[in-house]
């Protein structure tokens, strides 16, 4: 997507971390941006923020589990600036643990916000997208755990990994309407995203502190700020995968040789010896 200037992006999650970075780096490129957060304080200091540095900003307190706030958040952006082209279903939490140590209401939170607010966010703002006929762009934040899963963060990456099917399905179909759908995919950053059960809602078990990964992990990340500009490079870019940690890869060949070994078994399978069955052609990614 080119021509950034003047069109406008809504960001969930927005005022803190990565959502807070993306809108810097769009507003630092002249676009318009609409944040929704949970958080109302911290949303009114990113709009601060924001403006400080001369961008059009406009704010939505939303909660993302809440399929008809969504819906009301984008009439809001649209009566805010006209139209809106860029969608980034941002917002996420996470809740680590053993096995055997996860409650319902951590199962029901995590998949709520990570993956039902992304399909809240996408059905409330394809129709605005669509209606202006401009093209435009969906960036789903998933994670590196939606490629893998490392012990004791089976909900969060289970979570994901359903962010980078939707992304991958929502890219084909959109594609031939000039709105690309795109999944962001960082690992370790420096953000608020160890203490997300600040923001718990009381229906979800309220309020508490459950890291997802060692606190120094995320603290020893990288800059928000250059997943940012990673964003609005692969915005322009069009690429399906945003990748923020090129050092990742060996993980992801990792599970893909283990996915292959899978398969050469399957070759030398008694059960299937003899077969005859063609699967037929899948349209898969744009
Ligand atoms: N920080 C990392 O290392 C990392 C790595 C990979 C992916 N991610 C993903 O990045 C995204 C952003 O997280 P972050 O790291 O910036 O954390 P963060 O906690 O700093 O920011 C997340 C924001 O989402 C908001 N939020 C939480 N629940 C919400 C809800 N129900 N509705 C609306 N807003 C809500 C929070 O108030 C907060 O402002 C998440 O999807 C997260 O899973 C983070």
């Amino acid at each position: 997507m080119q021509d950034l200037a003047g069109k406008t992006a809504f960001i969930t999650g927005g005022a803190s971390g990565l959502g807070l970075a993306m809108a810097h780096a769009f507003g630092a490129a002249g676009m318009n941006v609409m944040l929704a957060d949970i958080e109302t304080e911290a949303l009114a200091r990113a709009v601060a923020e924001l403006e400080a540095r001369q961008v059009r900003v406009a704010a939505v307190q939303c909660d993302v589990t809440d399929r008809a706030a969504l819906v009301a958040a984008a009439r809001e952006t649209v009566a805010a600036f006209g139209k809106v082209h860029v969608l980034c279903n941002n917002a996420g939490v996470g809740a680590g643990g053993a096995a055997d140590d996860m409650k319902p209401a951590d199962w029901d939170w995590t998949f709520q916000v990570n993956l039902m607010g992304v399909i809240y966010g996408f059905e409330a703002f394809l129709p605005h997208i669509r209606a202006h006929g401009e093209g435009g762009a969906i960036i789903n934040t998933a994670s590196m755990a939606g490629h893998m899963s490392p012990p004791g963060m089976e909900a969060y990456s289970a979570s994901k990994f359903a962010v980078v099917a939707l992304t991958e399905g929502w890219a084909a179909q959109l594609a031939p309407e000039n709105i690309q759908v795109q999944v962001l995919c960082p690992g370790f950053v420096r953000t608020r995203i160890n203490q997300s059960g600040r923001n718990r809602p009381a229906r979800f078990g309220g309020p508490q502190v459950r890291e997802i990964v060692p606190d120094d992990r995320v603290a020893n990340g990288i800059d928000p700020a250059r997943v940012g500009a990673r964003v609005l490079e692969a915005l322009q870019a069009g690429d399906l995968y945003i990748f923020t940690h090129p050092d990742m890869r060996p993980f992801v060949q990792m599970r893909f040789q283990g996915i292959m070994a899978g398969f050469d078994s399957a070759d030398r399978s008694q059960a299937l010896a003899g077969m005859d069955y063609r699967t037929p052609d899948l349209d898969l990614l744009p």
